[in-house]
Protein backbone atom coordinates (compact mmCIF):
# COMPACT_ATOMS: atom_id res chain seq x y z
CA UNK A 1 0.00 0.00 0.00
CA UNK A 2 1.80 3.56 -1.17
CA UNK A 3 -0.64 6.13 0.67
CA UNK A 4 -2.35 5.22 4.26
CA UNK A 5 -4.00 6.77 6.87
CA UNK A 6 -4.29 6.16 10.82
CA UNK A 7 -6.14 7.99 13.13
CA UNK A 8 -5.65 7.21 17.02
CA UNK A 9 -7.17 8.54 20.63
CA UNK A 10 -4.51 10.16 23.20
CA UNK A 11 -5.03 8.40 26.33
CA UNK A 12 -5.09 9.48 29.80
CA UNK A 13 -3.13 7.30 32.11
CA UNK A 14 -4.93 6.37 35.37
CA UNK A 15 -1.28 4.47 36.47
CA UNK A 16 1.62 6.58 34.89
CA UNK A 17 4.92 6.36 33.38
CA UNK A 18 7.48 7.83 35.07
CA UNK A 19 10.79 6.93 34.17
CA UNK A 20 12.34 4.01 32.77
CA UNK A 21 14.29 1.15 33.81
CA UNK A 22 16.63 0.89 30.47
CA UNK A 23 16.73 4.11 28.23
CA UNK A 24 17.81 2.37 24.91
CA UNK A 25 15.33 0.12 25.33
CA UNK A 26 12.24 2.36 26.38
CA UNK A 27 11.61 0.25 29.14
CA UNK A 28 9.26 1.66 31.45
CA UNK A 29 10.07 1.49 35.22
CA UNK A 30 6.48 0.52 35.65
CA UNK A 31 3.27 -0.82 34.35
CA UNK A 32 0.71 1.65 33.69
CA UNK A 33 -3.00 1.66 33.03
CA UNK A 34 -5.27 4.24 30.73
CA UNK A 35 -8.26 4.91 29.16
CA UNK A 36 -8.62 5.92 25.09
CA UNK A 37 -10.41 9.14 24.57
CA UNK A 38 -12.91 9.52 22.08
CA UNK A 39 -12.34 12.90 21.18
CA UNK A 40 -8.71 13.60 21.42
CA UNK A 41 -7.29 12.30 17.72
CA UNK A 42 -4.42 12.09 15.68
CA UNK A 43 -4.74 11.77 12.01
CA UNK A 44 -1.81 10.84 10.17
CA UNK A 45 -0.83 10.27 6.37
CA UNK A 46 2.32 8.79 4.97
CA UNK A 47 3.07 8.33 0.99
CA UNK A 48 5.53 6.98 0.08
CA UNK A 49 7.51 8.73 -3.06
CA UNK A 50 10.38 6.87 -4.77
CA UNK A 51 11.93 10.03 -5.67
CA UNK A 52 12.14 12.14 -2.45
CA UNK A 53 15.94 12.61 -1.37
CA UNK A 54 14.66 13.11 2.63
CA UNK A 55 11.64 12.62 4.51
CA UNK A 56 9.25 15.45 4.78
CA UNK A 57 7.00 15.29 7.80
CA UNK A 58 3.86 18.21 8.42
CA UNK A 59 2.07 19.24 11.18
CA UNK A 60 -1.06 20.80 11.72
CA UNK A 61 -3.96 21.69 14.16
CA UNK A 62 -7.68 21.70 12.95
CA UNK A 63 -8.45 24.36 11.14
CA UNK A 64 -4.73 26.00 11.06
CA UNK A 65 -2.11 25.87 8.31
CA UNK A 66 0.21 22.92 8.44
CA UNK A 67 4.08 23.45 9.52
CA UNK A 68 6.64 21.54 8.26
CA UNK A 69 8.33 19.14 10.68
CA UNK A 70 12.24 19.63 11.70
CA UNK A 71 14.60 17.57 13.60
CA UNK A 72 15.23 20.48 16.35
CA UNK A 73 13.57 18.92 19.57
CA UNK A 74 13.85 15.66 21.60
CA UNK A 75 10.56 14.44 20.29
CA UNK A 76 10.51 15.50 16.93
CA UNK A 77 14.27 13.80 16.22
CA UNK A 78 11.84 10.49 17.65
CA UNK A 79 9.53 11.16 14.66
CA UNK A 80 12.59 10.65 12.28
CA UNK A 81 13.93 7.64 13.84
CA UNK A 82 10.75 5.69 13.93
CA UNK A 83 10.48 6.39 10.18
CA UNK A 84 14.18 5.36 9.77
CA UNK A 85 13.60 2.27 11.89
CA UNK A 86 10.41 0.89 10.15
CA UNK A 87 11.70 1.57 6.99
CA UNK A 88 15.27 -0.45 7.67
CA UNK A 89 12.59 -3.52 8.76
CA UNK A 90 11.07 -3.06 5.85
CA UNK A 91 14.23 -3.39 3.89
CA UNK A 92 13.47 -0.44 2.27
CA UNK A 93 15.00 2.44 0.89
CA UNK A 94 12.34 4.77 -0.03
CA UNK A 95 11.32 8.15 1.91
CA UNK A 96 8.21 9.46 3.16
CA UNK A 97 5.49 12.47 2.81
CA UNK A 98 3.83 12.74 5.89
CA UNK A 99 0.47 14.76 6.94
CA UNK A 100 -0.45 14.91 10.27
CA UNK A 101 -3.23 16.59 12.11
CA UNK A 102 -4.49 17.18 16.22
CA UNK A 103 -7.97 17.41 16.94
CA UNK A 104 -6.74 19.23 20.58
CA UNK A 105 -4.04 21.64 21.36
CA UNK A 106 -0.71 19.61 20.93
CA UNK A 107 2.11 19.28 24.07
CA UNK A 108 -0.10 20.22 26.42
CA UNK A 109 -0.81 17.50 29.27
CA UNK A 110 -3.71 15.92 26.85
CA UNK A 111 -0.54 12.96 25.58
CA UNK A 112 -0.62 13.96 21.84
CA UNK A 113 2.66 12.25 21.83
CA UNK A 114 0.27 9.10 22.31
CA UNK A 115 -1.90 9.66 20.22
CA UNK A 116 0.36 11.16 17.52
CA UNK A 117 3.28 7.90 17.47
CA UNK A 118 0.15 5.53 17.31
CA UNK A 119 -1.04 7.11 14.50
CA UNK A 120 2.74 7.01 13.05
CA UNK A 121 3.97 3.97 13.51
CA UNK A 122 0.26 2.41 12.09
CA UNK A 123 0.43 4.13 8.99
CA UNK A 124 4.04 3.64 8.40
CA UNK A 125 3.82 -0.53 9.12
CA UNK A 126 0.94 -0.67 6.64
CA UNK A 127 2.51 1.66 3.86
CA UNK A 128 5.86 -0.17 4.14
CA UNK A 129 3.65 -3.40 3.66
CA UNK A 130 4.40 -4.82 7.28
CA UNK A 131 0.50 -4.72 7.76
CA UNK A 132 0.74 -8.23 10.02
CA UNK A 133 2.73 -6.44 12.33
CA UNK A 134 0.04 -3.95 12.66
CA UNK A 135 -2.96 -6.62 12.73
CA UNK A 136 -1.59 -8.02 15.86
CA UNK A 137 -1.96 -4.94 18.00
CA UNK A 138 0.29 -6.45 20.70
CA UNK A 139 3.23 -6.41 18.35
CA UNK A 140 2.04 -3.24 16.93
CA UNK A 141 2.35 -1.45 20.82
CA UNK A 142 5.64 -3.13 21.30
CA UNK A 143 6.17 -1.29 17.62
CA UNK A 144 5.30 2.12 18.91
CA UNK A 145 6.99 2.10 22.33
CA UNK A 146 10.04 1.43 20.40
CA UNK A 147 9.42 4.93 18.80
CA UNK A 148 10.42 6.58 22.06
CA UNK A 149 7.30 7.52 22.82
CA UNK A 150 6.19 5.21 25.29
CA UNK A 151 2.63 5.76 26.42
CA UNK A 152 1.90 5.97 22.79
CA UNK A 153 1.82 1.95 23.31
CA UNK A 154 -1.57 2.40 25.28
CA UNK A 155 -3.43 3.97 22.43
CA UNK A 156 -3.20 0.81 20.12
CA UNK A 157 -6.02 -0.74 21.76
CA UNK A 158 -9.31 -0.36 22.24
CA UNK A 159 -10.78 1.04 25.35
CA UNK A 160 -8.81 0.37 28.83
CA UNK A 161 -5.59 -0.16 28.11
CA UNK A 162 -2.32 -1.89 30.18
CA UNK A 163 1.21 -1.49 29.23
CA UNK A 164 2.76 -4.44 30.72
CA UNK A 165 6.78 -4.75 31.20
CA UNK A 166 8.39 -7.72 31.41
CA UNK A 167 11.90 -6.97 33.12
CA UNK A 168 13.51 -10.43 32.37
CA UNK A 169 12.80 -10.03 29.18
CA UNK A 170 12.89 -6.70 28.12
CA UNK A 171 9.95 -6.22 26.71
CA UNK A 172 7.09 -3.90 27.72
CA UNK A 173 3.45 -4.48 25.87
CA UNK A 174 -0.11 -3.47 25.63
CA UNK A 175 -3.04 -5.32 26.44
CA UNK A 176 -6.75 -4.09 26.80
CA UNK A 177 -8.24 -4.83 30.08
CA UNK A 178 -11.63 -3.38 28.94
CA UNK A 179 -13.20 -2.54 25.92
CA UNK A 180 -14.40 0.87 25.05
CA UNK A 181 -18.54 0.13 26.19
CA UNK A 182 -17.54 -1.58 29.57
CA UNK A 183 -17.96 1.44 31.60
CA UNK A 184 -19.98 5.24 30.18
CA UNK A 185 -16.84 7.25 31.86
CA UNK A 186 -16.00 10.55 31.22
CA UNK A 187 -12.74 12.50 31.27
CA UNK A 188 -13.73 16.31 30.75
CA UNK A 189 -10.33 17.74 30.19
CA UNK A 190 -10.22 21.33 31.51
CA UNK A 191 -7.89 23.27 29.55
CA UNK A 192 -6.00 26.18 31.46
CA UNK A 193 -3.05 26.59 29.49
CA UNK A 194 -3.05 25.93 25.08
CA UNK A 195 0.95 26.61 25.10
CA UNK A 196 3.64 23.47 24.41
CA UNK A 197 4.91 23.04 27.69
CA UNK A 198 8.69 23.55 29.05
CA UNK A 199 9.81 20.30 29.84
CA UNK A 200 8.90 17.28 27.47
CA UNK A 201 8.36 14.47 29.03
CA UNK A 202 11.17 12.55 27.53
CA UNK A 203 13.27 14.50 29.01
CA UNK A 204 11.35 14.09 32.41
CA UNK A 205 12.05 10.28 32.21
CA UNK A 206 15.89 10.86 32.45
CA UNK A 207 15.47 13.30 35.83
CA UNK A 208 13.05 10.47 37.28
CA UNK A 209 15.58 8.44 39.00
CA UNK A 210 17.44 11.94 40.52
CA UNK A 211 14.14 12.13 42.34
CA UNK A 212 14.79 10.60 46.68
CA UNK A 213 10.65 10.05 45.97
CA UNK A 214 11.16 7.60 43.40
CA UNK A 215 11.88 3.98 44.62
CA UNK A 216 9.27 5.00 47.32
CA UNK A 217 6.81 5.58 44.29
CA UNK A 218 7.93 2.54 42.60
CA UNK A 219 7.07 0.70 46.04
CA UNK A 220 3.60 2.03 46.46
CA UNK A 221 2.97 0.80 42.42
CA UNK A 222 2.96 -2.72 43.54
CA UNK A 223 -0.45 -2.76 45.40
CA UNK A 224 -1.74 0.52 43.18
CA UNK A 225 -1.90 -0.94 40.10
CA UNK A 226 -3.77 -4.32 40.80
CA UNK A 227 -6.42 -1.85 42.73
CA UNK A 228 -6.90 0.45 39.88
CA UNK A 229 -7.18 -2.73 37.46
CA UNK A 230 -10.14 -4.32 39.63
CA UNK A 231 -11.30 -1.21 39.98
CA UNK A 232 -12.04 -0.42 36.43
CA UNK A 233 -13.11 -3.84 36.37
CA UNK A 234 -15.81 -3.61 38.89
CA UNK A 235 -16.90 -0.40 37.53
CA UNK A 236 -16.35 1.18 40.92
CA UNK A 237 -15.88 5.27 40.22
CA UNK A 238 -15.51 5.97 44.49
CA UNK A 239 -12.43 3.50 44.40
CA UNK A 240 -10.68 4.27 41.55
CA UNK A 241 -10.88 8.14 41.58
CA UNK A 242 -9.43 8.04 44.92
CA UNK A 243 -6.45 5.84 43.72
CA UNK A 244 -5.74 8.24 40.48
CA UNK A 245 -5.37 11.38 42.79
CA UNK A 246 -3.19 9.66 45.00
CA UNK A 247 -1.48 8.57 41.53
CA UNK A 248 -1.43 11.94 40.11
CA UNK A 249 0.20 13.35 43.51
CA UNK A 250 2.59 10.91 43.79
CA UNK A 251 3.93 11.08 40.24
CA UNK A 252 4.38 15.17 40.37
CA UNK A 253 5.65 15.03 43.63
CA UNK A 254 8.75 12.97 42.14
CA UNK A 255 9.00 15.45 38.98
CA UNK A 256 9.33 18.47 41.29
CA UNK A 257 11.78 16.76 43.38
CA UNK A 258 14.04 15.78 40.32
CA UNK A 259 16.99 17.22 39.88
CA UNK A 260 16.80 19.94 38.61
CA UNK A 261 12.63 20.08 39.17
CA UNK A 262 9.98 19.86 37.26
CA UNK A 263 6.72 21.95 37.93
CA UNK A 264 3.82 21.18 35.39
CA UNK A 265 0.83 22.72 37.87
CA UNK A 266 0.04 26.58 37.28
CA UNK A 267 -2.48 28.40 39.35
CA UNK A 268 -5.45 27.20 37.37
CA UNK A 269 -4.15 23.97 38.16
CA UNK A 270 -4.58 24.14 41.78
CA UNK A 271 -7.67 26.07 41.58
CA UNK A 272 -9.32 22.73 39.79
CA UNK A 273 -8.07 20.55 42.11
CA UNK A 274 -9.47 23.06 45.23
CA UNK A 275 -12.84 23.22 43.24
CA UNK A 276 -13.24 19.36 42.86
CA UNK A 277 -12.52 18.50 46.27
CA UNK A 278 -15.44 21.18 47.24
CA UNK A 279 -17.62 19.97 44.50
CA UNK A 280 -17.45 15.89 45.89
CA UNK A 281 -18.18 17.40 49.74
CA UNK A 282 -21.44 18.81 48.44
CA UNK A 283 -22.14 15.25 47.10
CA UNK A 284 -21.14 15.77 43.11
CA UNK A 285 -18.91 12.82 42.42
CA UNK A 286 -15.64 13.93 40.37
CA UNK A 287 -12.04 13.23 40.52
CA UNK A 288 -8.87 14.84 38.72
CA UNK A 289 -5.75 13.44 37.54
CA UNK A 290 -3.09 15.44 35.37
CA UNK A 291 -0.31 13.79 33.24
CA UNK A 292 3.03 16.06 31.78
CA UNK A 293 0.84 19.40 31.68
CA UNK A 294 -1.10 22.02 33.52
CA UNK A 295 -4.45 20.43 32.22
CA UNK A 296 -6.42 18.69 34.40
CA UNK A 297 -9.00 15.72 33.69
CA UNK A 298 -11.74 15.60 35.73
CA UNK A 299 -13.06 11.69 35.56
CA UNK A 300 -16.99 11.16 36.32
CA UNK A 301 -19.81 8.61 35.17
CA UNK A 302 -21.95 9.92 32.66
CA UNK A 303 -25.25 11.14 34.72
CA UNK A 304 -22.65 13.78 36.24
CA UNK A 305 -20.36 15.16 33.22
CA UNK A 306 -23.33 17.93 32.49
CA UNK A 307 -23.37 19.57 36.00
CA UNK A 308 -19.32 18.79 36.01
CA UNK A 309 -18.71 20.49 33.18
CA UNK A 310 -21.08 23.30 33.88
CA UNK A 311 -19.06 24.13 36.55
CA UNK A 312 -15.40 23.98 35.07
CA UNK A 313 -16.86 26.43 32.34
CA UNK A 314 -17.77 28.65 35.22
CA UNK A 315 -14.20 28.72 36.41
CA UNK A 316 -11.83 31.38 34.42
CA UNK A 317 -9.22 29.58 34.81
CA UNK A 318 -10.73 26.94 32.36
CA UNK A 319 -9.96 28.28 28.46
CA UNK A 320 -12.28 25.24 27.43
CA UNK A 321 -13.48 21.84 28.00
CA UNK A 322 -13.51 19.02 25.78
CA UNK A 323 -15.56 15.91 26.51
CA UNK A 324 -14.75 12.27 26.17
CA UNK A 325 -15.97 9.07 26.81
CA UNK A 326 -13.73 5.75 26.45
CA UNK A 327 -12.15 5.30 22.96
CA UNK A 328 -11.45 2.83 20.11
CA UNK A 329 -7.58 2.36 19.91
CA UNK A 330 -5.56 2.97 16.56
CA UNK A 331 -7.41 2.30 12.99
CA UNK A 332 -7.07 2.95 9.55
CA UNK A 333 -8.88 5.12 7.34
CA UNK A 334 -9.95 5.70 3.84
CA UNK A 335 -9.95 9.65 4.05
CA UNK A 336 -6.26 11.01 3.44
CA UNK A 337 -5.08 14.03 4.58
CA UNK A 338 -4.37 16.18 1.73
O1 LIG B 1 5.18 8.40 26.69
P1 LIG B 1 5.69 9.74 27.09
O2 LIG B 1 7.17 9.87 26.96
O3 LIG B 1 4.93 10.86 26.39
O4 LIG B 1 5.39 9.92 28.67
C1 LIG B 1 4.10 9.92 29.23
C2 LIG B 1 4.13 10.51 30.57
C3 LIG B 1 2.77 10.71 31.25
O5 LIG B 1 1.82 11.18 30.34
C4 LIG B 1 2.97 11.78 32.32
C5 LIG B 1 2.27 9.47 31.95
C6 LIG B 1 1.63 8.41 31.08
O6 LIG B 1 1.76 7.23 31.43
O7 LIG B 1 0.97 8.74 30.08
Amino acid sequence: MNKVTAIAPANIAFIKYWGRSNHELFLPANSSISMNLSNCLTTTTVELHSLLKQDEVEIGQEGRDYKKLLPNTEKNKLVFAQIERIRKMAGSTTHVKIKTQNSFPADSGIASSASGFAALTSALLNAYDLSDKFEDKVELSRQTRLSGAVSAARSCLDGFVELIVNGQNQDAYAIQIAPANHWKLVDLVAVVDHRSKKTSSSQGHLLAETSPYFMTRLEEMRSRIDEVRQSILDQKLSTLGLLIELETISMHTVMMTSRPPIYYWQSGTIEIINKIQLWRENGLEAYFTIDAGANVHIICEEPRAAEVEKNLTQLTCVKQVIKNLPGQGVRLSQKHLS
